[in-house]
């Protein structure tokens, strides 16, 4: 018999093996608590330990401990832990449970004040049992004709409520002004004022005459959540009529949902794009939670082609390491797909320079009210989206650029400047 406590969770001499998963928490352990004593209990609890000692015949069990393997405090309560998994302890390809071991229980423990998921170095092997994404950054070249310069889409709003032949005829607008992508809002799916199929069918056969009008592919990035088996039906749906992108809204869905997607998506040539609502709740605060990193680790594995991850503070929701998400998402991964970061959220045409600078160009823009709410309407807002994209690549300061023919943009400038809104 051996016996199975805290203490053995903690090991500091301890140096992960290129098979354990290596997370990175930050904690704060309750007030009666040392360091050493809330990463053990994270560590254990996290992956194969309890609150009582156990008593455990050796032969009868396999030993998936984790490893609470350093701990740096801070100056402030508490400090950062890093805990080592061995790779047995999860199911190959399981994100529901890997997810259950490292962001389960002990996100609500009385041992913690608080706990958050700040990074994960993901083995090999682990890796391995995803699928990862088909496309990435390559839909720019593959589904799209957008070159070198960033993805372009919009999202008619208001974002609900809008009847199926203005939520098509926003559409034709913003794809003869020059975005590549319409998109469905995170809360548009199948409403009785804007049906699905119905807009999808006659929104992918604008798409197609303004593809042969313009030159450019033009598509359509639908949302198809909802319970599983009918996001599977709506994305055949989808690929029968033609269309190339679908879109999930991943954290709302959950994962497993995202896996089963992601195998239909393969088997129509579907690329999927990663609405992120609700990720805040698990994000938002600096202290307790998963971090915005982590969740777009997850969606990578899970087999996204993109997601959000911001705007590098330019637009209207909270500030995070937009560029060092996007960074991780493009980083080697033993070979797996990299992922097309989407900057969305209050972006216009007057902060486009500031957030190339800030993001590269090899990143999906959308905006929605930054085009609709153009003075002179969508297709003037998309015109003067693509404007400033192209000033922002060429160096050339945008109000110079709108002053040299390009009225559309000089509008966009003369409403919103390069305010950030909130
Ligand atoms: C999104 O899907 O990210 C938002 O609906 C963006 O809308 P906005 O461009 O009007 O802020």
């Amino acid at each position: 018999m051996t016996g199975i406590e805290y203490d053995d969770f903690l090991d500091l001499d301890y140096e992960p093996t290129g098979t354990d998963l290596v997370c990175e928490f930050s904690i704060a352990p309750a007030s009666d608590m040392s360091m050493e004593a809330a990463a053990s209990r994270v560590a254990s609890e996290s992956a194969n330990g309890t609150w009582a000692a156990l008593h455990v015949d050796e032969a009868e069990l396999t030993d998936l401990s984790a490893v609470a393997c350093d701990i740096r405090e801070n100056a402030g309560p508490g400090g950062n832990v890093t805990v080592a998994y061995p790779t047995d302890l999860f199911e190959d390809g399981s994100m529901a449970q890997i997810l259950s071991c490292i962001a389960g229980n002990i996100m609500g423990m009385k041992a913690v004040d608080s706990i958050r998921l700040e990074d994960c170095k993901w083995p090999e092997t682990l890796v391995e049992g995803f699928p990862g994404p088909q496309f990435g950054t390559a839909v720019a070249h593959e589904k799209l004709d957008a070159g070198d310069r960033p993805v372009l889409a919009t999202v008619p709003k208001p974002k609900v409520g809008l009847s199926t032949d203005a939520h098509v005829d926003i559409a034709e607008q913003a794809w003869r002004g020059g975005v590549d992508l319409l998109k469905d809002d995170e809360n548009l799916t199948d409403q009785y004022f804007n049906p699905f199929e119905d807009r999808v069918e006659r929104s992918l056969s604008v798409a197609r005459e303004l593809t042969e009008e313009t030159g450019e592919k033009k598509d359509y990035l639908v949302n198809i959540t909802a319970e599983t088996d009918e996001m599977v039906r709506r994305a055949e749906f989808v690929a029968d009529q033609g269309g190339g992108f679908i879109m999930v809204d991943v954290v709302t869905a959950g994962w497993s949902a995202v896996q089963t997607v992601r195998d239909v998506a393969e088997k129509h040539d579907l690329a999927i794009h990663a609405h992120r609502a609700m990720h805040a709740a698990f994000d938002r605060m600096d202290h307790h939670g998963v971090s915005m990193r982590t969740l777009a680790q997850v969606a990578r594995l899970c087999g996204v082609d993109h997601i959000h991850t911001g705007t590098a503070g330019l637009g209207k929701l909270e500030n995070e390491d937009t560029p060092g998400i996007n960074a991780w998402l493009k980083s080697d991964l033993y070979g797996t797909t990299d992922v097309l970061p989407v900057a969305s959220g209050g972006l216009h045409p007057g902060v486009i320079d500031a957030l190339i600078d800030a993001l590269g160009t090899d990143i999906a823009i959308q905006a929605g009210g930054g085009i609709h709410g153009h003075p002179d309407g969508t297709e003037a807002g998309a015109r003067a989206l693509r404007q400033s994209v192209e000033a922002s690549m060429q160096g050339v300061p945008l109000r110079d650029h709108a002053d040299a023919g390009n009225p559309e943009l000089a509008a966009a400038l003369d409403k919103w400047g390069a305010e950030t809104p909130r």
